[in-house]
């Protein structure tokens, strides 16, 4: 373990560690990963990547467990979606095994900077595919680079398990309805920083309302969003969203007590149908909203001040079989 990290105090930063894998494609051809200590890429200046955009990126966690064990959490579904968002846009995909060879190989050579259990912080890996193919003529390479950035992080919202409040914004839209909104791309986060940022400095989080319409709820800045309506789970269905993979848990975990799970179009306005609410994600994993404001129609939808109890027991439901609290009986983690 590494002495000089302040565990309990880690917020959602880079912190540099050991190493990162590193793997290259030429014509479709995947080489084994390696570890190394070399930051820095050579890239060419005429790169897909810089040029046009042709980039991907996942996110996932390692857990040290209640048991002292090494959990990592459904990396699978991390490397079928990264293969999805490479085919999106026209990449030659990881290999799932490749991917789950290179998340091992980063947590065994950075295993020092996994956090001890009870801090709330976790070891996030940050995989990253890039085209580096030098291009001037617009149009997609046929060499990529696969990276796992490893850091320790702490919670994504400070205070953890704290309520966050969100603001629509109808003038800027993150993704369009058959765009690029469901692939984990850094095109949907450049273009949405015209509305996080405004939305961070007023001391809030952005929702974004569907581009089309703008009357149903799509998904808040970088995590699903999710409503509890009486005994019912509801999750907005949008082609232009993010499929989440916490999200994905969790309506397995609310159908397990006893919940109505319903993935549909959810109108903004149904938010005052809802008695809790929240973002998830693997970062946030489920930040409670206590409420929307909705600037350009004056209204501000109150939902709930506190942490409400479903998504309470949901949330520790969750991070139960993260920390090797509860039996993993839907076999999501791989124990190294
Ligand atoms: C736009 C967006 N939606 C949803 C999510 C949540 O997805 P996951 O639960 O797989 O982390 C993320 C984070 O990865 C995201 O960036």
């Amino acid at each position: 373990m590494v002495n000089n990290i302040d565990w309990s105090t880690l917020g959602f930063h880079y912190t540099e560690t050991d190493c990162i894998v590193r793997a290259a494609c030429h014509d479709g051809v995947w080489e084994e990963p390696y570890a190394t200590k070399n930051k820095y890429l050579h890239l060419h200046v005429s790169a897909t990547a810089l040029q046009y955009g042709q980039e991907a990126f996942e996110g996932l966690k390692a857990f040290r467990g209640v048991d002292g064990k090494v959990r990592i959490f459904r990396w699978q579904e991390n490397a079928k979606r990264m293969a999805e968002s490479a085919k999106g846009l026209y990449m030659t995909p990881v290999p799932v095994e490749l991917f789950g060879k290179a998340i091992r190989l980063a947590l065994e050579k950075n295993i020092k900077y996994l956090p001890p259990y009870g801090t709330g912080a976790t070891l996030y890996f940050r995989p990253l595919l890039i085209g580096t193919t030098p291009r001037l003529g617009v149009g997609p390479g046929t060499d990529f680079e696969f990276i796992v950035i490893p850091s320790p992080i702490g919670p994504y919202y400070p205070g953890r398990f704290h309520c966050t409040t969100f603001i629509v914004n109808r003038h800027v839209d993150r993704a369009a309805p058959f765009g690029t909104g469901q692939f984990k791309v850094g095109g949907n986060y450049a273009s949405s920083f015209r509305a996080t940022e405004p939305a961070h400095a007023m001391g809030m989080d952005c929702l974004f309302l569907d581009a089309k319409q703008h009357k149903y709820i799509d998904e808040c800045s970088a995590a699903n969003f999710i409503g509890i309506k009486g005994d019912e789970y509801l999750t907005p269905r949008s082609s232009a969203i993010l499929p989440s993979i916490t999200n994905k848990s969790l309506m397995t975990l609310a159908k397990d007590m006893g919940l109505k799970v319903t993935r549909r179009k959810i109108l903004l306005s149904e938010l005052s149908e809802m008695q809790e609410a929240a973002a998830c994600g693997t970062a946030c994993v489920i930040s409670p909203i206590d409420k929307v404001v909705d600037p350009d129609n004056g209204i501000t939808y109150n939902i709930s001040s506190e942490p409400g109890p479903v998504l309470t027991e949901l949330y520790n439901a969750l991070q139960d079989i993260q920390y090797g609290r509860t039996k993993d009986k839907h076999h999501w983690c791989e124990i190294i």
